[in-house]
């Protein structure tokens, strides 16, 4: 842990902090924040305080090179007092990939964990107590350094703030298969979390979104024929009740949730298959009704059914249920471990430090 120092201005932000009723994903944001700077080599003492604008010259390296990465995760406080995180370690580990990917620098575990679990400690009473909500926590880091020069700098900002959030897609989703554009390139960004990855998404959402669909299936980068992600979830089909995923190709996300989703499957009994999933085959698994189920997952979706696939040129690939029975019984696993409510056989869960909670 760093000699961080803790604002006096949380006291009121959060004494006045009113948790908004409706609670859409993201929305809302959390009252505190937290910051550590690196600089030449050595990061900082972190700084907790009230949530207020950053103060960034304007040739910040972020604003003109995108040198950005972030993570995703959640505290959940239902049916317990205390705030459990799932498999922090993890977002960490894949931080410092990123890190590494975007030429930054890579974090210390104890730095990475200081932040979160301090946002966490002090926000505990904010955080949602209903099933599927959460504070959602992100971490993330940018070049802060001012000048134009196109290199990796050497100044960076390490931040986390919070959103109490309830799950990012609640309900079924209808998919559109994006056949003209690609996500990340073989040997690009797409293993790493960064902003730039979401940002060059956005125009293929938002044809999506015209055409009646919530969001874009990508295709890998050289043929177009293999599932890769969408976006911001990892995909999953069940077909013949077995279940498969992309295989890690380094251009998608090597997302928590797809990993806690595989080893769920395989102590319920479900045989699993991480490979290449041909987008042409797999429609024709669901017309055949081989396919019974496919749907998506992330940190802020949890588990979300998808109950058409479709195309540009108006076709629709309907599931044959809209909530399968696997992804139910997964979502019901995972959340229920999330939450509490079922044994966590995998010791994912962890407690913040009592060291971390305000005095
Ligand atoms: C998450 O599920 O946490 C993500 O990172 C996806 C998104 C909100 C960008």
């Amino acid at each position: 842990m760093s000699n961080y120092k803790i604002h006096e201005d949380i006291a009121a932000a959060l004494s006045s902090y009113q948790l908004p009723v409706k609670l859409p994903f993201g929305l809302a944001p959390g009252p505190i924040m937290y910051s550590v700077e690196y600089v030449d080599g050595k990061w900082g003492d972190g700084l907790l305080e009230a949530n207020k604008p950053l103060s960034l010259q304007p040739s910040a390296k972020v604003l003109h090179y995108g040198q950005e990465i972030f993570e995703g995760m959640k505290a959940y406080r239902v049916n317990q007092q205390r705030a459990t995180l799932f498999r922090p370690e993890r977002n960490w580990a894949r931080f410092n990939q990123s890190a590494q990917r975007m030429a930054m620098p890579k974090i210390p575990e104890e730095l990475f964990m200081e932040g979160v679990n301090l946002v966490t400690a002090y926000s505990e009473t904010i955080i949602p107590e209903k099933s599927g909500e959460s504070l959602y926590l992100r971490p993330f880091m940018f070049a802060s350094e001012t000048n134009l020069g196109v290199s990796g700098g050497n100044q960076f900002t390490y931040m986390v703030i919070s959103s109490p959030s309830e799950a990012m897609h609640p309900g079924t989703m209808k998919v559109l298969i994006e056949r003209d554009f690609t996500r990340a390139a073989l040997g690009g960004t797409g293993g790493a979390k960064t902003g730039g990855n979401y940002a060059s998404s956005f125009a293929s959402r938002q044809h999506a979104q015209s055409m009646g669909f919530d969001q874009s299936l990508w295709l890998d980068p050289r043929d177009q024929k293999n599932i890769e992600e969408l976006s911001v979830m990892n995909f999953f089909a069940v077909i013949n009740g077995e279940l498969h995923t992309p295989r890690l190709t380094g251009s998608l996300l090597d997302g928590v949730t797809r990993d806690s989703i595989l080893s769920l499957a395989e102590l319920m009994g479900v045989q699993i298959h991480q490979r290449a999933i041909n987008i042409d085959e797999l429609i024709a698994q669901i017309q055949s009704g081989e396919c019974s189920e496919v749907f998506c997952c992330g940190t802020g979706a949890i588990i979300s059914p998808i109950s058409t696939l479709g195309e540009y040129d108006g076709t629709r690939y309907q599931l044959v249920k809209s909530n399968g029975d696997l992804s139910l019984r997964l979502r019901e696993s995972l959340l229920g471990i999330q939450e509490s409510r079922l044994e966590d056989s995998f010791g994912w869960l962890r407690t913040i430090p009592d060291a971390c909670y305000p005095s």
